[in-house]
């Protein structure tokens, strides 16, 4: 086990409902450390070059709305495995199907508005992360 870090994002249903702590939570109490964090108001434009992989999906134009609608909490977590430790922490996307105790089991609305985002892969998470944070934000 390598240590890792990952993309973070507590989406606008969470901010909504003040859940910033209570999920950071959950992060901490798996042994995920919070290395960088900012609130932020993400434009169209970003919320369309961050998930430009999904364009071709039916949900793109309503995933797009969704993540520019209200604030995030954008975010890296460092940790042993952290990619895959924190997908656990989060759950399946659909929130219907996600196991006790996960972060989308206990918060998430809808498939659409599941509270957080992981990045899923080695590759994801270099890029997510450079897409919002220099190096000198990042202080583990
Ligand atoms: P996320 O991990 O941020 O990555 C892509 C997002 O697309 C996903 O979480 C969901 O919020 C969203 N998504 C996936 N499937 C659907 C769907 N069927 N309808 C609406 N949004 C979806």
């Amino acid at each position: 086990m390598s240590t890792e870090l990952t993309l973070s994002i507590l989406k606008p249903d969470a901010t909504r409902r003040n859940l910033t702590g209570k999920i950071n939570a959950k992060f901490e109490e798996s042994g995920l450390r919070i290395v960088a964090q900012k609130r932020m108001i993400l434009s169209r434009r970003q919320a369309r070059l961050f998930y430009k992989m999904h364009e071709d999906k039916p949900f793109y134009d309503e995933l797009v709305e969704f993540m520019a609608s209200e604030p995030i909490v954008v975010q890296v977590l460092e940790g042993k495995n952290a990619i895959l430790k924190n997908r656990e922490v989060m759950g399946a996307t659909d929130p219907s199907k996600a196991a006790p105790g996960t972060v989308r089991k206990e918060f998430a609305l809808s498939i659409g508005e599941n509270s957080v985002h992981g990045s899923d892969s080695k590759e994801s998470a270099e890029r997510e992360i450079r897409f919002f944070f220099s190096d000198t934000e990042i202080v583990g």
